[in-house]
């Protein structure tokens, strides 16, 4: 019964969630189980470029604020959701960006958000998905205005200006795909790696990787060995490693809730056992803690149309087998 943070904790690791503003401020029962279960509260969408930088020279800072303020009101950590993205820019942005201004514009983003919650935050992913080897290049980066405009470098331009901006956050590398036996993620850690090496060669301020850990029930499968393997490799470069927004798709599994909550549970124990087993480790974040607000019910919803259970609460915020299996992975560690 004692809860995913307490269960972390007790071994030196981190538990937490992301959550919205909207929903924390509003649904007063949600945010209670929320503070007793996690550690560390992850803006959803306060942070990224769309709300926190919604005309050329304003910063809506209230929404992130406020979810500051609760996360320390109920002695949780805090977490940066992203500096730089191809996702979730502002309507502006297309308009206005080129490349003499850029790096003006990138370097003012940074530093004013960043600036802004300085000493505030546990971890900051500075750069969100920035690979993507469909795209044919040899270094696997994925074509983004970021990469078009400034080149590999505003890789480096960025976790350089964070660490200028905030000095005690963990600067974080976040990326997904990089979990299962697919060749595809083959590729993408081979792509990841090779980023990352190329980062500390050059002695750009990265301090961690974060493993997005999007799970797609009955399709991505494990491979302990090559897994384990990967997490060595990032552990033997100096980094630390988070899983930052763990989620199990059900759409490809049975509709009997008692069979899918087992088959997403498993998912979760197998997954976090392996992962947990390597030192580097230092968090596990699953993307919402109830199935009542979870990103999937609108981007993967069942053709059933019964509701989406990926998360470790259900819909009513009762532990679900997948709770169970968390907790277990964290005893275990
Ligand atoms: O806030 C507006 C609201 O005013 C409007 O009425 C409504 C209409 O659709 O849209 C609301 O904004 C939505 C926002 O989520 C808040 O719910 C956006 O349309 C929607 O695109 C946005 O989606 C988010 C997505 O990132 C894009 O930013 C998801 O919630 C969020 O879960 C998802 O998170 C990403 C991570 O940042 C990166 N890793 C993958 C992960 C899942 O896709």
């Amino acid at each position: 019964n004692t809860p995913l943070r307490k269960r972390a904790t007790a071994k030196g690791l981190i538990y937490g969630a992301t959550s919205q503003h909207r929903i924390l401020s509003s649904d007063k029962k949600f945010a209670a189980r929320f503070a007793q279960e996690c550690a560390i509260l992850v803006p959803e969408g306060e942070l990224k470029w769309r709300t926190i930088h919604p005309s050329p020279n304003y910063f809506n800072f209230k929404p992130g604020d406020w979810m500051v303020e609760f996360a320390h009101a109920h002695g949780m950590l805090f977490r940066g959701h992203t500096l730089v993205w191809h996702g979730s820019l502002p309507r502006w942005f297309a308009d206005t960006v080129n490349s003499r201004n850029v790096e003006q514009i990138l370097l003012k983003h940074i530093t004013t958000v960043a600036g802004h919650y300085a000493g505030k935050i546990h971890s900051w992913d500075v750069v969100n998905e920035a690979i993507h080897p469909p795209h044919g290049r040899t270094d696997g980066l994925r074509n983004t205005p970021w990469l078009q405009l400034l080149g590999p470098n505003y890789i480096d331009i960025a976790f350089r200006a964070a660490a200028k901006a905030d000095p005690q956050a963990l600067l974080v590398y976040n990326d997904f795909g990089l979990d299962g036996a697919a060749y595809q993620d083959e590729l993408r850690r081979t792509a990841v790696l090779k980023l990352l090496e190329r980062l500390k060669s050059v002695g750009t301020p990265v301090h961690a990787l974060g493993i997005q850990a999007h799970w797609w029930g009955g399709v991505t499968r494990l491979d302990s060995g090559k897994l384990k393997a990967f997490l060595r490799d990032v552990a033997d470069l100096d980094l630390k490693i988070m899983i930052t927004e763990m989620d199990v798709t059900d759409k490809k599994l049975p509709k009997d809730v008692i069979l899918r909550d087992r088959i997403v549970a498993g998912i979760y124990e197998d997954y976090l056992s392996v992962v947990l087993d390597e030192p580097a480790v230092i968090a596990v974040l699953t993307w919402g803690l109830s199935d009542r607000y979870t990103w999937l019910s609108k981007y993967q919803p069942r053709k059933d149309r019964a509701p989406v259970r990926p998360l470790p609460l259900d819909a009513q915020l009762n532990r679900k087998l997948a709770w169970n299996a968390i907790g277990r992975a964290f005893d275990n560690a």
